[in-house]
């Protein structure tokens, strides 16, 4: 196996075990591991370059954070989890960083309020660059130098580190996306963007150069539209080899079907359908929390909509864009994409449902294009033990009132999802890359 973030988005961009206590081969592993950590944090320069100094400190909404927050946060977690318990002689670089950038770990002390976030103008961009060196350099020297009976618990905290970095680099472009629309101009984060699924060329080039070019598969004779799951007991989370978060396992079994699931995501053009039908003015399409949202936020069209001169425009990160109907429809909110699946006579599909249609292979854009909703809550597998320590409030202790997506969007790092991860965001969050497919019984 090799150490790689780029791979097939069922791969594991994860490292190898530390098995052998031959020197040659931790010497490659401890290289590997320091070329694998340049190329994620590279990447995560490479996303903010196109943006201004004020661009970088804006905070458009309590859960959207400023991407020099982003920046430095993803930082002090190296430094918080893998520095300072892995490297005696290391030294912070200013010891009031940790209050400014811990997010939500209580075991690691105090934290500034998250609301507040964008009234952080100091340190200032070139701070939070020395910031980033600081730790690199750190982190290089730690991987080099470290003992050989430390290294397997060292790159164990620095695959965390680079996953958890990777989910940042997509928040940074669904943050800053939401910064952008508050702007009456519609700025374009990156002029070259196009919508994901409208083509070969439909990811900007320059921007995301490892991202995969959607594209559907040819449609197999005979039943075109869904995959069919028989009755069965299946096996779903994660197991084997390969990095996971927590909360992909244990690995248990589960009775699916029968059920068909679309092989298709929802389009712009079938969401129109929607629109035209009234489905945001059908309460019977809603569940009680969706209505009660979908009126108060006065919702008639997905996230980022607008009518302009009868004809339906999207706010994207490549500036205000006519509406496509051929491609998924993105920006719904869990109660939406519920609301969709009612009124077009199926469901959401279940984890289960999701993980076993995608395991066939045979699902169009599965990953890459837009998450997808799923009517599981997230909440514990059967046997979930949070990983010890600080650590482990990074998903467990938000196992309540949030639903499951599966899959990735365009802007998930390349290598970063699989099979079984397990995305989460409250039903009403819109401001993410999310889409749905579709479900349906088949008794
Ligand atoms: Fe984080």
């Amino acid at each position: 196996m090799t150490i790689a973030v780029r791979s097939l988005p069922n791969e594991s961009a994860g490292f190898p075990e530390v098995k052998s206590p031959s020197l040659v081969a931790n010497d490659a592993l401890r290289l590997a591991a320091a070329q694998t950590f340049r190329d994620v944090r590279v990447h995560t320069e490479k996303l903010a370059a196109p943006l201004s100094a004020e661009d970088q400190v804006i905070q458009s909404m309590p859960d959207a954070s400023p991407t020099k927050w982003h920046r430095a946060h993803t930082t002090w977690f190296f430094e918080q989890f893998l520095l300072i318990p892995q490297r005696s002689e290391y030294r912070v670089f200013d010891s009031r960083f940790a209050y400014l950038f811990n997010s939500y770990y209580v075991a690691a002390g105090p934290r500034h309020e998250r609301p507040k976030r964008g009234l952080i103008t100091r340190p200032d961009l070139a701070e939070v660059a020395a910031y980033r060196a600081h730790v690199d350099a750190a982190v290089d020297n730690l991987l080099a130098n470290c003992a050989s009976d430390r290294l397997a618990e060292v790159l164990r905290i620095l695959e965390i580190g680079l996953n958890h970095e990777q989910q940042h680099q997509e928040l940074m472009l669904t943050d800053i996306l939401h910064a952008l629309a508050q702007n009456p101009c519609m700025p374009a984060y990156d002029e070259s963007w196009r919508s994901p699924g409208a083509g070969a060329a439909s990811v900007s080039e320059s921007r995301f150069p490892d991202a995969p070019r959607p594209g559907r598969r040819a449609k197999p004779a005979g039943d075109e539209r869904f995959v069919e799951l028989p009755e069965e007991v299946r096996t779903i989370g994660h197991s084997g080899g390969g990095f996971s978060f927590d909360n992909e396992g244990p690995p248990h079994r589960v009775l699916v079907g029968p059920v068909r699931v679309t092989r298709a995501l929802v389009t712009n053009g079938e969401w129109l359908a929607f629109m035209r039908d009234g489905g945001y003015d059908s309460p019977s399409l809603w569940l009680s929390d969706g209505w009660a949202t979908a009126s108060a936020e006065n919702w008639r069209a997905p996230g980022y909509w607008r009518e302009i001169d009868g004809a339906w425009h999207a706010m994207t990160l490549g500036g205000l864009r006519p509406i496509d109907s051929a491609v998924p429809v993105c920006h719904v909110s869990y109660y939406e994409a519920d609301a969709f699946a009612r009124w077009s006579g199926g469901h959401l599909p279940c984890e289960a449902e999701w993980e076993a249609a995608a395991g066939t292979g045979e699902l169009d854009d599965a990953f890459g294009v837009v998450w997808q909703w799923t009517r599981g809550a997230y909440a514990p597998y059967p046997g979930f033990r949070a990983t010890a320590g600080a650590l482990g409030e990074y998903n467990g202790k938000f196992m309540v009132n949030q639903m499951v997506l599966r899959g990735s969007s365009f802007a998930t790092p390349v290598g970063h999802a699989r099979l079984t991860y397990r995305n989460f965001f409250y039903p009403p969050a819109r401001w993410q890359f999310t889409g749905l497919r579709l479900a349906e019984s088949s008794v």
